[in-house]
């Protein structure tokens, strides 16, 4: 399948998966990143900050519930020793489980077997806290029936406070009810406070990722402006378009996301972990059992999804280059009749993408949810221990409820850490290309130290010079001439014979293999490159006009007034196209000025180099075939373009070639024939036969 230019895009070298350890990537760009250290390091901390908040919520909710909501303990024989229980008649104690440290709870477990534990939950209040509350120690006194009496509290049991009159209740519970309320407030506190880190975080991150992008795209910008012809002859624009915006991107979306969730991924999972265990070891191990279920599971889906998101890109540029090759040759497509075949194709390229789409669709519907599957298979085992265990009274209900929403928060960035790897791939990918761009050597530049530039007299010599475009293929052979200051000289040839090669040549778009090309007496590639081409005015056989109006596009970087544009434009009869337009000099171009013939872009190309000034002309003729009166004004502005310049022209009118001092008859990359057009003519050789041939289509019509 074939590819139009421009459309090259995502094939072959952009398809190359980068390798994440490449450690010489890594250092590059953290390079790059050292003018931000500070940014990052403040954006780091304050992720620290956001993440502790993060955990600290759930730890709230946990204290709220086991100090303020349930305050519940039991009746349990032999409890005397564990720590912080509370010594009631004989051995027997009040135990309330959310008091109690890793070794107590052990023991409650072991007293728990051995059927040691009360089955009613008791409300306590601890004697300590009644000597400073002495209301509810006379309402306790007052409901002597429903409250039991101990040295080192009083106890109520759970079912029996909803007994006790509204008043009584929120006087009994003041302590809690407050409590609540300095719980709730401090966790909206709390939440604001993460709500601004975030947003701090973000905007730190985001800041260096912008920046750092911007300067990455006037670099490879820059580059590519350095860079030489036979560069962009090998890399089609496409490709140089994905460099400047979607490498980029890739590169900035691996630094986010690095920044974002990669380094508080692995923060949280690991604060997370400890968390978890701190509350329970025996919950943590059963939720940790499946971890490597998810991971497992993660990569496999991963993997998948990245072949078919690769195969999803592929076909969507295959898609893209398809329809911008068909809009730019829209007319040949009319002329030609190729909508219906066009449509048909376009049909097949577009099955081809929905396929691969709907795949990705398949996969997407089919893995996620088992994953979610997986997460609440975990979030069941602990609700089963757990919610055992606070039956039992081995674990607090505080507890469960921490446990359940850290665990919550715990396989979403297990899930996340395997989809950065991905990021991360495509990233040094991008990032690898974008570097191979920038370390491009540009092969065409002035030397370091340039030979100083000669008084401008305007002589071009070419001695023995040997040029190919590709390895192997000679364009120009041996080609040997000289142009003195002022003369006026015309290649012609047939088409492919090597003329415009010649211009490029001289302006050094290219270097050549073997020979010299001087100017003045000097080899172009000792002179600065800036001062060759400020010494040639070139005109070239397609115009290019940038978007922009009328007059820009004359003066270009010259400097002209409004008015000495004017001027050079009447010069070269660019007036009589130019007063055409509705908006005369301050017309916009449209579409690199489609709408404008051939012969009337050539007219804006000759004011163009007019307003350059240079001291040599060199220029490239669009066509023969214009219409008499277009010729006339053309050959006259021509003249007036010549006046006084060393002027190279590749001929295609006899009016032109008439004129000239010397004409070179190029031949397959070689100078076959050299003259006058009269002693051309008089030779009968190549020249005579294309002198014959264009005057009998002439003659024809
Ligand atoms: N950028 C390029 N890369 C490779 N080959 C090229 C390039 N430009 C021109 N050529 C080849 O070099 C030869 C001479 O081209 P050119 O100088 O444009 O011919 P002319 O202007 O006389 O028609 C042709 O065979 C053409 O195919
Ligand atoms: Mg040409």
């Amino acid at each position: 399948m074939h590819h139009g230019p421009g459309g090259g895009g995502p094939h072959g070298e952009d398809e190359l998966l980068g390798n994440v350890y490449d450690a010489r990537l890594i250092r590059r760009l953290l390079g790059l990143l050292r003018p931000y250290a500070l940014q990052l390091a403040l954006g780091i901390l304050v992720l620290l900050a956001v993440t502790a908040f993060e955990l600290v919520l759930p730890y709230i909710t946990k204290e709220a519930i086991d100090r303020h909501i349930t305050v519940s303990g039991r009746k349990v024989a032999g409890a005397l020793a564990i720590n912080g229980a509370l010594p009631l008649a004989g051995d027997t104690a009040l135990v309330d489980v959310a008091q109690l440290d890793d070794a107590g709870r052990d023991r409650m477990r072991a007293l728990q077997r051995a059927g040691a534990v009360g089955k009613t939950p008791y409300y306590y209040v601890a004697a300590a806290e009644l000597a400073r509350r002495p209301r509810v120690d006379s309402l306790l006194r007052a409901n002597a029936g429903a409250v039991q009496a101990y040295g080192s509290a009083v106890l109520i049991e759970h079912a029996r406070l909803k007994t006790l009159d509204k008043g009584d209740l929120r006087l009994l519970r003041e302590r809690d009810l407050r409590g609540i309320h300095r719980f709730g407030l401090a966790f909206l506190g709390l939440l604001a406070v993460s709500f601004v880190l975030n947003f701090c975080q973000m905007m730190l991150v985001q800041y260096v990722g912008q920046h750092f992008m911007h300067g990455m795209r006037v670099a490879i910008f820059a580059k590519l402006q350095r860079l030489d012809m036979a560069y962009f002859d090998r890399n089609p624009v496409g490709r140089l378009v994905t460099r400047a915006t979607n490498d980029v991107d890739a590169v900035n979306e691996a630094f986010t996301s690095v920044f974002t969730s990669l380094f508080r991924n692995v923060l949280l999972i690991a604060a997370l972990a400890a968390m978890m265990l701190g509350l329970s070891l025996r919950l943590s191990l059963a939720a940790f059992s499946m971890i490597p279920l998810i991971v497992a599971w993660t990569v496999f889906f991963r993997i998948r999804a990245r072949d078919i998101y690769r195969k999803i890109r592929v076909r969507l540029a295959r898609l893209n280059a398809y329809l911008q090759e068909n809009f730019s040759g829209i007319r040949v497509i009319k002329i030609f009749r190729r909508e219906a075949e066009n449509v048909r194709r376009f049909g097949a390229i577009n099955d081809d993408y929905q396929r691969a789409s709907l795949q990705e669709v398949l996969v997407m519907s089919f893995f996620r949810p088992l994953v979610e599957i997986i997460s609440s298979c975990g979030l069941a085992l602990i609700v089963y221990y757990g919610g055992g265990g606070v039956v039992r009274s081995a674990v607090s209900l505080g507890v469960l409820v921490a446990f359940i929403t850290y665990l919550r928060m715990f396989f979403h960035p297990i899930q996340q850490l395997t989809e950065s790897y991905t990021v991360l791939q495509s990233a040094m990918a991008s990032s690898e290309r974008i570097f191979q761009l920038l370390d491009e050597p540009v092969r065409i530049a002035g030397p370091e130290r340039p030979a100083a530039a000669p008084a401008a007299r305007g002589q071009i010599e070419f001695r023995n010079v040997h040029f190919e475009y590709l390895p192997g293929e000679p364009v120009l052979k041996d080609v040997s001439f000289t142009v003195a200051p002022g003369e006026k000289v015309a290649f012609v040839g047939a088409t492919g014979s090597g003329k415009t090669t010649i211009i490029s040549l001289i302006a050094r778009l290219y270097d050549i293999q073997r020979g010299e090309i001087l100017l003045d007496g000097v080899d172009i590639r000792a002179l600065d490159l800036a001062q060759l081409r400020s010494r040639l005015g070139v005109v070239m056989q397609d115009v290019f006009l940038f978007a922009g109006d009328v007059k820009g596009n004359i003066r270009l970087n010259t400097g002209l007034s409004d008015e000495q544009v004017r001027r050079v434009a009447g010069q070269v009869h660019a007036d009589t196209v130019i007063g055409r337009f509705p908006r005369g000099y301050d017309e916009e171009v449209k579409e690199r000025g489609v709408t404008l013939s051939a012969g009337e872009r050539q007219l804006l190309s000759f004011a163009r180099a007019l307003a350059f000034d240079p001291p040599i002309l060199v220029l490239d003729e669009a066509t023969a075939n214009i219409d008499s009166a277009t010729e006339k004004l053309i050959q006259d502005a021509l003249g007036t373009l010549m006046k006084g310049r060393t002027s190279i022209v590749i001929a295609h009118r006899l009016s032109t070639i008439k004129s000239v001092d010397r004409i070179y008859v190029i031949h397959k990359g070689e100078i076959r024939e050299r003259g006058s057009h009269q002693e051309l003519l008089a030779k009968e050789g190549l020249y005579y036969r294309l002198y014959r041939l264009q005057q009998g289509a002439l003659a024809d019509g």
